[in-house]
């Protein structure tokens, strides 16, 4: 109720399946967001949505599916390999902006990291690349067949990017939100991008509740980059940051160094005031990082699988609960 509608009915610390179960499935993959809500997640974020050349929005991790699918056993898509600049990193493989849906489908989901995760490889090749329709057809059947609401948490990957190539992603995630009755503040959708200008242009075209991402201090949100404006992660975390983010944003998804940083042995040190600089102006808090693909975690939140967290994740992440933080 602090918060409002929408994400303050979701229990406290909210749990959010990270691109589904993906310590245990190859992630974005329907396997993997099922799983995720039978271990217990309240929210699956399904998923990290990048388009398809004849302008659909499908699932996977980056546009660039080399290490997340199996296009390059297929020798008639040998011609589509190519080096790009994305986000100003030059980016060299297959990506879904090349590909029509049909050709996509034809596709086979792998997992990304075999070698954290060699058990989700017997998972290779089982599943299809979602579709965010499907997904929200398949949010659907899951809340009716467990008799209990299902939430979502999609981001939108590299908006700015994609919008120089014609392929704006916000106006397509709007117009199926609004196919499904989903696009309402209450609807149980939250829409996350770490750019905050693109979740300006959501919050302009929905009123879902929105969640502006942070990575590492130092950093600068790509559309600033491409727009000139100077500011920093650092700025924006800063209390007249965060009342600008909670202009048009109902939350953060902050880097966990954000909150509790780190010394230079990778022991956890004091938390900083962002969780209760953020809750002041109302916003809520859901860190991320707290996975064993992250080299910079502290020993403590690396052993195990993401998935493990789902049992380990009032005593690994006890000291972020501690902080106040609405979920992770
Ligand atoms: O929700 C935060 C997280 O999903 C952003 O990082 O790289 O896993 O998409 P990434
Ligand atoms: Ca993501």
């Amino acid at each position: 109720a602090r918060h409002g509608g929408g994400p303050g009915s979701l229990p406290r610390p909210t749990i959010i399946g990270h691109r589904g179960a993906s310590g245990y499935r190859p992630e974005h993959t329907f396997g993997s967001y099922q799983l995720a809500l039978d271990l217990g997640a309240d929210i699956v974020e399904a998923g990290d949505l990048v388009p398809t050349k004849d302008g659909h929005l499908v699932c996977r991790h980056e546009p660039e599916i080399g290490g997340t699918t199996d296009v390059a056993d297929h020798p008639e898509f040998a011609g589509r390999k190519k080096t790009k600049l994305l986000d100003g990193v030059s980016t060299t493989g297959w990506f879904t902006e090349d590909f029509t849906l049909a050709e996509l489908k034809t596709l086979r989901a792998v997992e990304r990291i075999p070698a954290n995760r060699p058990h989700n490889t017997l998972y290779d090749g089982r599943w299809e690349i979602p579709t965010f329709e499907e997904v929200l057809r398949w949010q659907d059947e899951q809340t009716r067949r467990r008799g209990k609401q299902v939430w979502i948490y999609p981001e939108l990957k590299h908006p700015t990017y994609f919008r120089k190539q014609g392929l704006p992603l916000e106006e397509r995630v709007a117009k199926l939100l609004r196919k499904y009755r989903k696009d309402r503040r209450t609807s149980p959708v939250i829409l996350q991008s770490f750019e905050p200008t693109s979740v300006q242009r959501l919050h302009r075209l929905v009123d879902n509740p929105l969640v502006v991402l942070l990575s590492s201090a130092g950093s600068r949100p790509w559309d600033f980059v491409e727009s000139g404006d100077p500011r920093t992660v650092a700025d924006l975390v800063k209390p007249a940051g965060l009342r600008e983010i909670a202009s048009y944003a109902r939350g953060i998804g902050p880097t966990l160094d954000l909150v509790i940083p780190r010394d230079a042995q990778g022991k956890l040190t004091r938390p900083t005031t962002l969780v209760s600089d953020a809750h002041k102006v109302g916003l809520i808090l859901h860190p991320y990082t707290m996975r064993n693909e992250n080299p910079f975690l502290p020993a403590d939140f690396r052993r195990g699988t993401d998935a493990d967290a789902y049992g380990d994740v009032f005593g690994a992440y006890k000291a972020y609960f501690a902080t106040g933080i609405d979920g992770v």
